[in-house]
């Protein structure tokens, strides 16, 4: 076979960055070859993300520069990937004819055969059917060489928040077996990575046969020289006290949360369908600053739900206050075709929608300054993980709280777990020296 090349392009979540590990691995055994720039790629695909609109609006523009890379190169095979694939299949198809494949994310495996029906016919190939079993078990993922490797444990949501559309572009909610997933953790570790990432959609509803998230988490703590593990995204509604104790008792667990609460108020809550009170996600927080002392807590805040009121969303900041999130990820509520709440009435314009966001934006800043500040004449066990960006003399590297510290390299390796003081701090990152012992 002639020696082709592919170039993935990859948006949205850490689920696709480890989506996109297991389509390179399906490519290789098709006979591709990873290209050295997009332009020269016979097989250029982009793995989509559907959850705003701001983010199908980037894939959008991505496509027409592929449109145009395919008139000056009629042959390459352009592929659709991932979550707008199955919601845009028929859009796609109908005002892209440049496009060649339409793979929603449970079909991966078809890839091959795809790969040698286009050639044969050149018509367009779709598929986009959910599974309730596909799990890419005994796939194992193409990683580029790193520190970190993303492992997919569970995927799908089956939560149905009403302003999500994760549902309906990645079906149902469904686990890997637990004995794969330690494999490839101790195959991540053979390959010299020293921390693993547990993706899912919604990571701690995990459930494999009985045996839950917490027990996996724990079986993946006593891989051999694992140095650290994390995952991410949890459902408050699933943080179990057995979960927070494994994290409690084992060293090498990052002592970090992602805890999204999306809204502060309990009406607008219950709209979003999130199952959980104010009062619920106070008194979960307060129980894992009490399990876990000095954990990091991130969260996820939507702002301009349908039906906020000025009053609600100040329930928001209130919560926000409250807690003080190390940082947070904040967006506009973005209507998702055939998600419930796109069918209510009571939409937020734009402008008030802008200046709420604005206002959380601000608040974040301030809280997480407060929280990088507190850290100051701290020592920190750091891991090494790249050059900072402004200085090739200094080592940018997280705690396990997952804040960017940078150093001073002296004789400190990558992958080395340091100790490092902190001397000052930004809202973003914090500065440190290697402490001597
Ligand atoms: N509009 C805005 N933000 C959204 N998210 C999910 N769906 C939407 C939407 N329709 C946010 C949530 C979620 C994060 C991954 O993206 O905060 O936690
Ligand atoms: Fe979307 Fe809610 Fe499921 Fe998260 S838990 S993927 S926000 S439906």
């Amino acid at each position: 076979m002639e020696n082709k090349s592919y170039f993935i392009d990859t948006y949205g979540c850490q689920m696709n960055l480890a989506d996109s590990e297991l389509v390179k691995t399906l490519l290789m055994d098709a006979g591709y070859q990873p290209a050295s720039k997009l332009e020269s790629a016979d097989a250029i695909f982009v793995n989509t993300c559907a959850i705003r609109d701001h983010a199908e609006q980037k894939v959008h523009s991505q496509l027409g520069r592929y449109s145009k890379i395919k008139e000056s190169r009629r042959n390459i095979i352009i592929g659709v990937l991932g979550c707008m694939a199955q919601s845009l299949k028929h859009d796609l198809l109908e005002k892209k004819p440049y496009v060649d494949i339409v793979l929603g994310p449970d079909s991966y495996r078809k890839l091959p055969d795809l790969l040698n029906r286009v050639h044969i016919d050149q018509s367009s190939v779709v598929d986009t059917t959910l599974s309730r079993y596909e799990v890419y078990d005994n796939l194992y993922p193409s990683r580029q060489e790193g520190i970190n490797a993303w492992i997919s444990i569970m995927r799908g949501c089956d939560k149905f928040c009403t302003f999500c559309v994760v549902p309906f572009t990645r079906g149902r909610e469904r686990s890997r077996n637990s004995e794969s997933i330690i494999k490839e953790a101790k195959k991540a570790v053979i390959d010299g990575f020293v921390e693993v990432t547990l993706l899912g959609q919604n990571v701690n509803s995990y459930e494999y046969n009985g045996y839950k998230f917490h027990q996996l988490l724990e079986k993946v703590a006593q891989v051999p020289s694992l140095k650290r593990i994390r995952y991410t995204s949890p459902h408050p509604k699933d943080i179990t006290n057995d979960l927070l104790d494994v994290m409690a008792s084992n060293d090498n667990i990052c002592k970090n949360i992602h805890l999204p609460l999306q809204a502060g108020n309990d009406k607008i809550l219950n709209r979003m369908n999130r199952t959980y009170t104010r009062k619920y996600f106070l008194n979960l927080v307060d129980n894992i600053r009490q399990t876990i002392p000095g954990v990091g807590i991130s969260t996820d805040i939507i702002v301009g739900f349908p039906g906020e009121t000025d009053i609600e969303f100040q329930d928001t900041i209130r919560v926000m206050e409250n807690v003080k999130f190390d940082s947070a990820f904040m967006f506009k509520y973005s209507s998702r075709r055939g998600t419930k709440a796109s069918e209510y009435e009571d939409h937020i314009n734009d402008t008030e929608k802008q200046e709420r966001l604005e206002k959380v934006i601000e608040l974040q800043k301030m809280h997480s300054l407060e929280r990088n500040n507190a850290l100051i004449g701290k020592h920190e066990i750091v891991l090494v993980e790249k050059n900072s960006k402004k200085s090739t003399n200094k080592w940018a590297g997280r705690t396990d709280t997952n804040k960017w510290v940078i150093f001073d390299k002296e004789d400190a390796q990558i992958k080395d777990m340091v100790k490092v003081e902190i001397t000052d701090s930004t809202g973003v990152s914090l500065r440190g020296a290697l402490v001597k012992e």
